[in-house]
């Protein structure tokens, strides 16, 4: 499966089997991590037992209680530390997914059972919940292509197929806070409408924009 084909089948789940991942899917996502921290200098954990991670009343009403294993994503402090977690954190859940794993973004969660490592000068920013899905969730609803670009009138398809795959990606609530803009010399920027978790989901939006526009430069 490519990371195209992993962005058209991936919904955020929230109900879990009661089944732990298996050992060598564990390698693999280890692995996985390993190298992306490598590229970032961030911070992602995988954290096998979810514990009581997931213990808040809105996580058990929306059902991530259900979680078996957990994500966190940590990283040094620094100005684009969020768009950071953002870009790379949604690689990995892309990358899940080709595993036939589910997953499902969480800014809501209990910070004090989490079991993450987290370092003087670093911040735990959000979680992903991953497990196996009791179903593959279902297509959010969207915002059109002409809400969420400006700019330049004549869209390149590179560009018109970045923006589709942005417009799939998971916000925080299914905001979709954000603007693209084609500049006329067709450098593109990434506008932040501000709402909660807006810096994530720009990093989440970015990552799914380079690979609908096939360029992977970061
Ligand atoms: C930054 C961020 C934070 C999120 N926080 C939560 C959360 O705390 N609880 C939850 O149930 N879902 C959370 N979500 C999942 C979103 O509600 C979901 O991704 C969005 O509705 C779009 O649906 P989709 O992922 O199926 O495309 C979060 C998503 C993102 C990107």
């Amino acid at each position: 499966m490519t990371e195209k084909e992993a962005i058209l089948e991936r919904h955020a789940v929230r109900n879990y089997l009661d089944r732990k991942i298996d050992p060598e899917t564990v390698l693999l996502i280890e692995k996985k991590i390993h190298e992306l921290n490598e590229r970032s200098g961030l911070h992602l954990q995988f954290i096998p037992d979810a514990g009581n991670t997931y213990d808040r009343f809105m996580n058990k009403t929306m059902g991530l209680r259900t979680a078996p294993s957990v994500i966190a994503c940590v990283g040094k402090e620094e100005e684009d530390l969020e768009q950071k977690i953002g870009y790379y954190g949604e690689k990995l859940v892309l990358y899940l997914q080709t595993l036939g794993l589910n997953t499902c973004w969480a800014g809501m969660f209990n910070k004090k059972a989490i079991n993450a490592e987290v370092r003087k000068d670093e911040r735990l920013v959000i979680t992903i919940a991953v497990g196996y899905g009791k179903d593959q969730g279902r297509q959010h609803r969207s915002n059109t292509i002409g809400k969420v670009t400006e700019g330049k009138k004549e869209q390149p398809d590179w560009f018109v197929e970045g923006v589709r795959m942005a417009l799939l990606a998971p916000t925080a609530i299914n905001q979709q806070k954000f603007m693209i803009r084609l500049n006329e010399d067709d450098t593109v920027d990434f506008i932040d409408r501000k709402g909660p978790f807006s810096q994530v989901d720009l990093g989440i939006v970015k990552c799914h924009f380079d690979i609908g526009a096939g360029r992977n430069q970061k």
